[in-house]
């Protein structure tokens, strides 16, 4: 069983409390409790965060019938990769004008790319990974950003895939971008929603996993005509599809987000059908499905800790950032919430990224308007 509570302050999340406890059946075994501030922290919000772990203390010592000499660390739970929240990131939130959809980041480069929606704001924000501001773009090719991807291959210069859902001459399609966005391609057909094959048209495409091979992987889409994960070929060519809505094996509806990992598998939030869904990526083969951590709100956005020991999932409106153990190669099995960070309410965390070299995790939020970065610890 574990909490990790935020409390708010000037409008940002500025704390936490972890309590972890852990244990067998109705018997606790183990517990550990840490707490991270930050240092912008407020000598009122210190007395929150005081009187709050003094009372989950109390509650734990209370629910064991046992006083303090019982509790002990076990650093098994202490590796557990939990996330604390970077107050210094960015150094100028103000920055943030609009809603924020997607996040991507690239350890590389070392750069934060912000999909933001709104009249007369510009649609992307490019900051470095230690929370400076670097540009933003005045692409007026950009209409509603959903999806935002960093294609690289290792490469310091990645390009900017984009997955627009807007209705005018520039949506419903996927675009790649130069790091100053600088237009370089489109995939489908601009500004004319439709299920073609060829040319092939998207409506409402969601989010888009590009392969180092070039390869990619688009969810399509996020509420329009069509419900379909598709493989395209570096050349885009249609490798495989599932297209079908509905609720069976490899039917889909509302397929949000994509993300592919190291063993052949290809990992899609199946939004409205409030599941994952597994498949091979070579052949498009349906693997599994998990449904179980999701009885309260859908799955958003789908990743991958750069270890692979965990999915990083969204769920927008409880609010919470989950992860969820990895499944072992050749299994899927059933879902397993490791560890959930509860954010405060009306914050609507979309959609996310990692930086696969420190694990830093990058998270868009609708409702609060910004995009925030909290740190793995490993204690
Ligand atoms: C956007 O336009 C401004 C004003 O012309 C320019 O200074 C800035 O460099 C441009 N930004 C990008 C990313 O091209």
């Amino acid at each position: 069983m574990q909490f990790v509570a935020y409390t708010q302050y000037t409008h940002r999340l500025i704390a936490s409390i972890h309590y972890v406890t852990g244990g067998l059946g109705s018997r606790w075994n183990s517990s550990v409790m840490f707490l991270s501030l930050s240092p912008l922290m407020k000598r009122g919000a210190w007395c929150v965060i005081a009187s709050t772990m003094v009372s989950l203390a109390v509650l734990l010592m209370r629910m064991r019938g046992t006083i303090g000499p019982s509790l002990r660390h076990d650093h098994q739970l202490l590796r557990r990769p939990l996330f604390k929240l970077d107050l210094s990131w960015p150094k100028s939130p103000e920055l943030f004008t609009g809603e924020v959809f997607g996040v991507a980041v690239n350890q590389h480069a070392g750069v934060v790319y912000v999909a933001q929606r709104g009249d007369n704001v510009p649609k992307v924000l490019v900051f470095t990974t230690d929370g400076d501001f670097l540009m933003a773009w005045n692409t007026t090719t950009l209409e509603m950003p959903h999806g935002i991807f960093l294609a690289d291959g290792g490469s310091s210069n990645p390009t900017v895939w984009i997955t627009d859902v807007g209705d005018g001459p520039y949506g419903h399609c996927i675009k790649q971008y130069s790091p100053s966005g600088k237009l370089l391609q489109v995939v489908g057909t601009a500004g004319k929603k439709g299920s073609g094959l060829n040319p092939l048209q998207f409506d409402n495409p969601a989010e888009i996993f590009v392969h180092d091979s070039g390869e990619m992987y688009i969810v399509d889409g996020d509420g329009g005509l069509n419900n379909r994960l598709i493989k395209l070929s570096k050349e885009q060519e249609v490798l495989w599809l599932h297209g079908e809505k509905g609720q069976g094996p490899a039917q889909f509806n509302i397929p949000h987000s994509v993300t592919v990992d190291d063993v052949q598998r290809v990992w899609v939030a199946d939004r409205a059908n409030k599941r994952i869904q597994v498949f091979n990526s070579v052949t498009g083969e349906w693997l599994g499905t998990w449904g179980s951590c999701f009885t309260e709100d859908a799955p958003y956005s789908v990743r991958l800790t750069p270890d692979k020991k965990y999915f990083v999932v969204v769920q927008l409106n409880t609010n919470q950032i989950s992860l969820l153990r990895a499944p072992p190669v050749g299994s899927i099995g059933q879902c397993v919430v490791a560890s959930v960070i509860q954010l405060a309410e009306e914050v609507k965390p979309h959609l996310v990224d990692l930086d696969l070299e420190t694990g830093a995790l990058y998270v868009a939020e609708i409702g609060a308007q910004q995009a925030q970065k909290f740190t793995p610890f490993s204690l």
